[in-house]
């Protein structure tokens, strides 16, 4: 690849093969999957995933997921899989749904953070199984992919976004928009049984359907993971979310100290003219997911002074929402790491 036009490349066959051997030459790859796209690299090189901690900036004991092409893949990177384990993957994958387990020697300190366990996902999307199987005719056995944003910023959701956070990348796959628009649920057996380190596009309430009782909550004891620090996912202007009711007189108080707000509002109209700088989101969580990155990263771009996020219902099927706005909306010395 030379040549800045030729960086965001369609995800046609021949691209993708192009990409698999990119990948086996040890380069990096962005990617899309049905969550969010990823910045891959070979996951059994350690000096091509040393180049995606160089390239987000991302301090090197952070643990990557690894990628894997189908099913049959899991017994390479995990040992002693607990039965709860194997049925989330048969029920999820491919999905958005990522493992936490103990990892075998196939999985090196780099791709793990020097941790016991690892980090498995079998993707949905068409473009990222397509090349983890060219990748595999390669004689590839995962990709080592974190979200391919700049450490600490909101995940991409377009082929576009990576561009912008990346400039250096030599190869992105455009594959589209992302169906679902936020990252993976990240389940973990620290001790055999099943924990939600991090909701995501697979929900509550279909984990609970196969475990039969909801997983413990991550808590203070809980393997450690980049996307569940305070302040993730977050905007480079200071954002706030805001009560729909508390909404006007939020508005108000800004403007009357001249500051101006950037809004993204579900339920409240705006008062006033906003131009650009007012986002109504959708009603339902789904639709609100896949929009709101997107919606994040094009408010963060108008010079606004905050951006106000009118608060979503407490209500199970807005759990994985919920936690991006809170993380997005921390202060960011809030982050113990
Ligand atoms: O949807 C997704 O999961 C996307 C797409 C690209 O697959 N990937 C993603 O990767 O969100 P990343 O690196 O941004 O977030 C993965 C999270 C991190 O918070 C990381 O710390 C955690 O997974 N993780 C990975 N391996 C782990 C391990 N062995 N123990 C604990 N946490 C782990
Ligand atoms: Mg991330």
């Amino acid at each position: 690849m030379n040549g800045r036009a030729h960086r965001v490349v369609q995800a046609t066959p021949a691209n993708v093969d192009a990409a698999a051997r990119v990948l086996a030459g040890g380069e990096l790859v962005a990617f899309p999957t049905e969550t969010v796209y990823g910045l891959g690299a070979d996951a059994s090189n350690p000096d091509a995933v040393a180049r995606i901690f160089a390239a987000k900036g991302r301090p090197p004991d952070h643990p990557l997921i690894v990628h894997l092409p189908s099913t049959t893949s899991l017994a390479e990177w995990a040992r002693a899989i607990p039965p709860e384990a194997a049925a989330l993957a048969e029920a999820f994958w491919p999905g958005p749904l990522t493992l936490i387990l103990p990892r075998t020697q196939a999985a090196h300190d780099s791709v793990t953070g020097g941790q016991d366990s690892v980090g498995l996902r079998v993707p949905a999307h068409a473009t990222a199984r397509a090349l983890l199987e060219a990748f595999a005719k390669l004689g590839g056995r995962g990709i080592a992919a974190p979200s391919a944003n700049r450490y600490g910023h909101v995940s991409p959701t377009t082929a576009h976004h990576v561009a912008v956070d990346l400039p250096d990348l030599a190869m992105i796959l455009d594959g589209g928009p992302c169906a679902l628009g936020i990252e993976s649920t990240i389940v973990a057996f620290p001790r055999g049984e099943p924990v939600l380190l991090r909701p995501g596009g697979v929900g509550l309430d279909d984990l609970v359907r196969v475990l039969g009782k909801p997983p413990r909550m991550a808590g203070a004891d809980a393997p450690r993971a980049s996307g569940t620090l305070a302040s993730h996912y977050a905007t480079r202007t200071p954002a706030f979310l805001v009560a729909p009711r508390a909404m006007a007189s939020e508005l108000a108080q800004r403007q009357a100290r001249d500051e101006r707000a950037a809004v993204l509002a579900r339920t409240v109209t705006p008062p006033s003219d906003f131009e650009g700088r007012w986002l109504r989101a959708p009603q339902e969580p789904g639709a609100y997911a896949h929009d709101l990155y997107a919606s994040l990263r094009a408010l963060d771009a108008n010079g606004a002074d905050a951006i106000l996020i009118e608060a979503v219902p407490d209500a199970p099927a807005w759990h994985a929402v919920r936690d991006r706005l809170i993380r997005a909306t921390s202060d960011p010395s809030d982050d113990s790491d």
